[in-house]
């Protein structure tokens, strides 16, 4: 069978828990935003869901959720979660370049740990461009994903993760000049995200930001 992004991930997630990202918490840094009060409850868009576990948080603190991801079998185990936790989520199997389909705004949306997945800088563009005509205008756009600070998986901004995956490892000024157009950002920081097969966890960027129009 090829190795696509799609059955790689398909075969990572037939098993609840088994994708070594995957946590039942949320990270603590999301937890901060909802908890202060600084993102309130909201029409709210999670691409990239994985099984669930931050849009079934979310959707326990009363935000509206809708998540998407390519694995089908992601998107089941995200429903079961969210039947666990007795939360109403909407949780759909869906390629980030179909997201033109949804037809819904949101006034906020968040990708944790997804925008390294989009190798390619043209589809990079075209990725964020999608989110932008997604928002409500003064939207939040919460996007959270590994760094070229990163110093494992090989050197440079194209690196082979442990699954076989092409990943984007850029820096913060590319990110900047990628997010530049469309928003305003609100935050920016480094943090580490956790992986359960790497005890240093994942040097990271952080950017919370607002849609200008
Ligand atoms: C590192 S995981 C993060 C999952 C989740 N956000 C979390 O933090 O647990 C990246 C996710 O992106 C999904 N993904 C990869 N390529 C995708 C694509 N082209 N379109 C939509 N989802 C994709 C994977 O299936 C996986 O669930």
């Amino acid at each position: 069978m090829q190795k696509t992004s799609q059955n790689v991930y398909d075969y990572l997630y037939q098993k609840e828990g088994q994708a070594p990202w995957t946590f039942e918490e949320p990270p603590e840094e999301l937890a901060k935003l909802v908890e202060s009060g600084m993102i309130k409850s909201c029409k709210t868009l999670d691409v990239g869901c994985g099984e669930g576990y931050i849009s079934t948080y979310l959707a326990s603190k009363g935000f509206d959720v809708t998540g998407i991801d390519i694995s089908s079998n992601a998107i089941n185990l995200a429903k079961k979660h969210a039947a666990k936790r007795g939360v109403k989520c909407k949780f759909m199997q869906m390629e980030w370049k179909q997201l033109s389909k949804i037809k819904d705004k949101f006034d906020f949306i968040l990708d944790w740990r997804f925008l390294h997945e989009v190798a390619n800088d043209k589809e990079r563009e075209v990725y964020v461009n999608l989110v932008s005509n997604l928002l409500k205008r003064r939207g939040t756009y919460l996007s959270v994903a590994f760094s070229g600070e990163f110093k494992k998986w090989g050197k440079g901004k194209l690196r082979k993760s442990p699954i076989g995956t092409i990943l984007c490892l850029p820096h913060n000024r590319d990110l900047e000049k990628l997010f530049a157009e469309d928003f305003d950002i609100i935050k920016k920081s480094m943090i580490k995200l956790q992986q359960k097969d790497l005890p240093g966890g994942v040097t990271s960027y952080f950017f919370l930001m607002e849609k200008r129009n």
